[in-house]
């Protein structure tokens, strides 16, 4: 399985890069990415049969891979991700914190346990894998660090528990951006609008086959967006040409959470063709 990047072969030659969540969906898709451009990739997540699928497809390609099951709520095996990280690899450069999860329920049904696993796992998590990225390594270092929000500009019908602690996240992104720039550390955010990833494939079919054509009609690109085109904004972001940008994040939605109805976009396909790393050109 060969990825096809635009970006130079051998970008992040010699440099070990941590993506969380990267057994499926655009996380599988950035360690891809990642791994033809020469990096050695650690795969982290909690579902040590998917993080072995995606080590033997990238080791198969001839990319340099570790697969390591970690739960990002429970700090202890945060603290011993990055511990045996840099005890194999000796540094760790970058971190891609992908991992996360939430359900689609209105806000009052949503009960306090589900409410705090989905903080827990995106805000929570988050800020475990930013911290001991910086106590273990990059406090001395430096090195570079993207998070991943969703499009919750807006708020997030459907979603409150997910949008809330995203939107942590994106405050949290600004300021580690300032505390840390005296360690060299760059950190930015993306955040994904209507992606057609792996991901869909958790939510219930009416979500898929209903709901889901009537939001990509309110896309001003009128199509999903890939994996592909996220794992590019995020391998920008961690490479040297985003060198003098920090706290900031990139919106990969097609214009997705700009758009109000007053100004009317008719049905089209002129939107820039997809693009998809696993395909060959
Ligand atoms: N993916 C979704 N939830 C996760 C968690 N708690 N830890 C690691 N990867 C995850």
């Amino acid at each position: 399985m060969t990825y096809h990047s635009i970006f130079r072969p051998d970008l992040f030659a010699g440099q070990t890069i941590i993506v969380t969540g990267g057994g499926s969906g655009i996380g599988r898709a950035t360690a891809h990415e990642l791994a033809s451009l020469g990096a050695h990739v650690v795969i982290a997540g909690r579902d040590p049969d998917k993080l072995e699928t995606v080590r033997q497809e990238i080791s198969q390609s001839g990319g340099g891979v570790t697969a390591v099951p970690c739960n990002i709520r429970e700090e202890s095996q945060v603290q011993n991700l990055f511990a045996q990280v840099l005890a194999e690899r000796g540094a760790v450069h970058g971190l891609v914190n992908n991992a996360g999860g939430q359900f689609i329920s209105p806000a009052e049904m949503i009960t306090l346990k589900g409410f705090t696993a989905v903080v827990e796992t995106n805000l929570t998590g988050t800020f475990l894998m930013c911290r001991e990225a910086y106590t273990q390594q990059m406090h001395q270092h430096g090195g570079v660090i993207v998070n991943m929000l969703i499009d919750q500009w807006r708020g997030y019908p459907g979603m409150a528990h997910s949008a809330a602690a995203r939107a942590g996240v994106e405050n949290l992104t600004k300021t580690l951006a300032v505390e840390w720039a005296r360690s060299g550390v760059r950190i930015n955010a993306v955040a994904p609008g209507v992606i057609n990833s792996s991901g869909l494939d958790k939510y219930p079919d009416y979500v898929k086959k209903e709901f889901l054509p009537l939001v990509i009609k309110d896309i001003p690109y009128k199509r999903m967006g890939t994996e592909s085109e996220t794992a590019a904004a995020i391998v920008f972001l961690l490479s040297p040409a985003a060198a003098y940008i920090s706290g900031e994040t990139i919106k990969i939605d097609g214009a997705y959470s700009l758009w109000r109805k007053t100004w009317e976009i008719d049905d089209h396909d002129n939107a820039p063709p997809a693009f998809d790393g696993f395909r060959d050109a």
